[in-house]
């Protein structure tokens, strides 16, 4: 691995997540190969997931305090389109034993020419740090890829493979770990 160029991490409450949301969401763009369409459609999501229960965000910054990556996520819950979706697909009894007191890890990105460096792990353990919930679930890309490989080597174990979400047509896994308690 690439040495760690010198960077901060630091927790960001609901509005120091929303002051940095532009930048955060230029990196979701360039990180996930989205068109800037995709990016500004999804700034009115990203607001509001703010605001939903549960919430906790981290921030990587370079030495000239540049947001280089950063996650966040929520209490995940009934009438949430994740939640639905996922549940559905779990079924009750599973959906049941992860779905309870579990926190979505819905966004989580490293700008690309800063990848591979250690950025991404750190970011995750100090978001998970910060978690009091039971359980931490995510849905990603279906593949060989860099996030999986890290969610693998973090304790994630599958919940779905080759799952399908109403309107993309790449298949998803969806992950999960208990968390420690307190
Ligand atoms: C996923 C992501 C956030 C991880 O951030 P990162 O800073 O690149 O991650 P790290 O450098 O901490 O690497 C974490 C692990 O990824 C894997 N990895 C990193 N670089 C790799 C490489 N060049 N080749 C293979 N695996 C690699 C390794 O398992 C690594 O762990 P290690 O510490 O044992 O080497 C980042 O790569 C990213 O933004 N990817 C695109 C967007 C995305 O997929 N987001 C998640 C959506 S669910």
């Amino acid at each position: 691995m690439t040495q760690l160029q010198p960077a901060r991490i630091q927790r960001l409450d609901a509005d120091l997540m929303r002051d940095h949301l532009r930048e955060a969401l230029e990196i979701y763009g360039a990180a996930m190969g989205y068109p800037a369409s995709v990016v500004d459609a999804r700034y009115g999501h990203a607001a509001s997931h703010t605001t939903r229960m549960g919430f906790q965000a981290v921030g990587a910054f370079d030495t000239e305090e540049v947001l280089i990556g950063f996650g966040y996520g929520y209490t995940t819950r009934p009438g949430q389109w994740w939640y639905d979706q996922v549940a559905d697909a779990l079924g009750r009894n599973r959906s049941r034993q992860w779905l309870r007191d579990t926190f979505e890890l819905c966004e989580f990105h490293v700008r690309p020419d800063q990848q591979g460096m250690g950025i991404g792990r750190w970011l995750l353990g100090t978001l998970l740090d910060s978690v009091s919930h039971s359980r931490v679930v995510l849905s990603t890309p279906d593949n060989d890829t860099r996030a999986f490989r890290l969610y693998r080597s973090e304790g994630f174990v599958d919940l779905l493979r080759g799952h399908y979400f109403p309107g993309d047509a790449r298949p998803f896994a969806v992950l999960g770990r208990a968390l420690a308690p307190e």
